[in-house]
């Protein structure tokens, strides 16, 4: 057992139900001070230890990662029960994005070469062909893992996992940023965009289709992978305007996406993390917990659209989600309301017996670590009637309100949300293995670590809980977009064209060196049209389909294969209904052009129907005739 667990139990188990009696504020704000300096002690020594084990788990060179290829980052070293040894997209761009986010804090070349590495090795991964599919339409970017070489994993897998491509994006642009930011503008565009703009091309297209949530397991929609997709297309829209281009897709798709985002959330106050298949659950899931943290955002606030770790909804979705743990853990019986417990994926997991996991405490941590620093930078915090129960686990008497710095209430509930949090950290370092290191999970019996040994997942979050209580953020990702949701939430898929990006080379690690002085100021959130030449057309087929057929578009522009079935673009079936059988997909076109196409019925075995003769024709409204952001809409049946 570890060096610091006795110390922890102790300081955990001595703040009782107390906070928030006034009478006794003085020895709470001792007992939270113990625990503080406990976990501070815990940080100080752990925070080498997550650092080296993280970069041991990254190809080529890292210590536990012999045989991966470079910038590969290994799930586990762990061969077998489990075996862990593959690379995950997912796990990969989670741990990446924190490496970006620390590297921009504090620049180190031996991190600068990691990013670069990885960025080389997601242009080759984008060009692997796999069981989900290849480049040529996209759908090659949404598989799941790969062997560590940078080959395809051809065993039965939970495929597609939407949440790759996004999070890719998000790690891809957080450097690209710090390239522009620092004088590199010509690397960002010519090296790392090319790889982005695959990325955000597949999250616009298949947004609106179900896959596998992150943990692999429900098939439907999945609330992390909604609000991945939501900031991905947002913070690659401010990119792209950076950089001298335009997303048109992503400032179009985006308020869709958050639109869709809104309807995981229930008015009992919590966010169901899987819709669209996963309601057999009782919804309550780290998904929610994981998607606070991911997608904060510090200039936005408390906004709950956006789901920001300290809106009432988050708030009041993390005590739903702690809750759902309390009682399930034979380590969490006797520990009090208003005390930090372990936590882990959600309460009916029966994987290797349904265990807590690290990660999830961490997040649980992080999510109060950021909603502490808004506070602090907003001189106030508001409890709703949302968000009351919540506080009032913490300070029994407590009511809604908004109570500035200068208060005693604000006081109050910084010191019991901080020493809260603090017992999330707590609780995971008590069962931190002896040399600091940590496997996927803790046994729910008896605290014991188990299962795939140093999951490089852990130590990134670690790190950025550690971080986050020392009150270091990410620069935000014009979160602000999604204030205003659109008025009603459309399906809209654009469908995307996409280039395999040449891996690159970059200049070698060192020499592009800090240089802010360099960067340009930044650009306004892009709201225009870029290319006033380009229409979105969007194509309507009413037709009836058996289980296993697809419709498809095929013509005599490029854009629509050039009538060549083999590059005829997909429909989406997702507002496919019984009254209604509707394919549908929206394709940029250039105004003016001379149209004709018709639409297959592709077979679950290749073979293809064509629709009746004559060819379908018309010509793409001119941009002046429909505005500077141009549509237009066919609406067929099938003939
Ligand atoms: C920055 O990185 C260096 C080298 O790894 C390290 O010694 C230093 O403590 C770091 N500083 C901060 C503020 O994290
Ligand atoms: C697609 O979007 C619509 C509108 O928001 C939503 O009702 C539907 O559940 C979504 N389906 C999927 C699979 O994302
Ligand atoms: C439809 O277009 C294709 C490709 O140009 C052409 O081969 C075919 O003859 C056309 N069909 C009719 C009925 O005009």
């Amino acid at each position: 057992m570890h060096a610091f667990s006795s110390l922890f139990l102790l300081g955990a188990c001595a703040v009782q139900a107390v906070l928030g009696r006034p009478d006794i504020a003085a020895r709470v704000k001792r007992e939270g001070d113990i625990i503080k300096r406990s976990v501070d002690s815990f940080i100080d020594t752990e925070t080498p230890i997550a650092w080296r084990k993280l970069l041991c788990n990254i190809g080529a060179s890292g210590c536990a990662a012999q045989g991966a290829a470079a910038g590969v980052v290994v799930a586990s070293p762990s061969k077998a029960n489990p075996d862990y040894w593959y690379t995950w997209t997912r796990d990969a761009a989670l741990v990446f994005k924190g490496v970006v986010d620390a590297f921009a804090q504090n620049y180190t070349a031996e991190l600068q070469t990691n990013i670069q590495n990885y960025v080389a090795a997601q242009a080759k991964l984008q060009g692997v062909s796999n069981p989900s599919g290849s480049l040529s339409n996209g759908l090659g970017l949404g598989e799941p893992k790969f062997m560590v070489d940078l080959s395809q994993f051809t065993g039965a897998w939970g495929r597609p996992q939407r949440d790759g491509p996004p999070l890719r994006a998000i790690a891809l642009i957080r450097y690209a940023k710090w390239l522009i930011n620092n004088g590199y503008q010509s690397t960002a565009s010519s090296l790392v965009w090319p790889v982005i703009k695959n990325d955000l091309a597949y999250a616009a297209q298949y947004w609106n289709e179900t896959g596998f949530d992150l943990w692999e397991e429900v098939q439907g929609s999945s609330f992390f992978t909604i609000a991945s997709t939501h900031r991905a297309l947002v913070e690659g829209a401010a990119l792209a305007a950076q950089l001298g281009t335009s997303c048109r897709a992503c400032t179009t798709v985006a308020p869709h996406v958050l639109c869709f985002q809104q309807s995981f959330w229930r008015s009992e106050g919590y966010i169901v993390s899987n819709i669209n298949g996963g309601e057999y659950r009782n919804g309550r899931d780290a998904n929610s917990v994981l998607t606070s943290i991911h997608n904060f955002d510090p200039a936005v606030g408390c906004d709950a659209n956006t789901f920001q770790p300290c809106s009432d909804r988050a708030l009041s979705n993390h005590k739903a989600y702690v809750d759902s743990f309390r009682s399930i853990y034979r380590i969490n019986s006797g520990i009090p309301q208003g005390q930090a417990v372990a936590v882990g994926r959600y309460s009916e997991d029966v994987y290797f017996n349904g265990n807590p996991w690290y990660l999830t405490v961490f997040a649980a941590a992080e999510q109060l670590y950021d909603a502490i620093y808004v506070w602090k930078k907003a001189d106030s915090i508001t409890v709703t009637q949302l968000s009351l129960p919540f506080f009032r686990d913490l300070l029994p008497s407590i009511t809604a309100g908004t109570y500035p710095s200068t208060s005693d209430t604000y006081t109050s509930i910084i010191n019991a949300v901080s020493t809260y949090a603090d017992g999330f950290m707590s609780v995971a370092a008590a069962r931190v293995a002896s040399d600091g290191s940590m496997p996927e999970q803790f046994d729910r019996n008896t605290g014991q670590p188990l299962g795939a040994s140093d999951l490089t997942w852990n130590y990134a979050a670690f790190l950025t809980a550690a971080a986050r209580r020392a009150g270091v953020v990410p620069a935000g990702w014009s979160a602000e977009s999604g204030r205003t949701l659109p008025s009603s939430c459309s399906r809209i898929e654009v469908a995307g064209s996409y280039a395999s990006a040449t891996a690159p080379s970059f200049p070698p690690g060192g020499a592009q060196t800090p240089n802010p002085s360099a960067g340009p100021a930044p650009s306004p959130f892009p709201t225009a049209c870029a290319d006033a030449g380009e229409v979105y057309v969007t194509f309507n087929a009413h037709t009836t389909t058996q289980w296993g057929q697809t419709i498809k578009l095929v013509g005599n522009v490029p854009e629509l294969g050039g009538w060549n079935t083999n590059n005829a673009v997909g429909l989406s079936a997702s507002g496919y209904a019984a009254n209604d059988p509707l394919w549908s997909i929206t394709v940029p076109l250039r105004a003016g052009t001379a149209v004709q196409y018709k639409y297959v019925n592709v077979q679950s075995d290749g073979s293809v129907r064509w629709e009746s003769d004559p060819n379908r024709s018309f010509t793409v409204p001119s941009a002046g005739a429909v505005g500077a952001c141009a549509t237009a809409v066919r609406d067929d049946s099938w003939r």
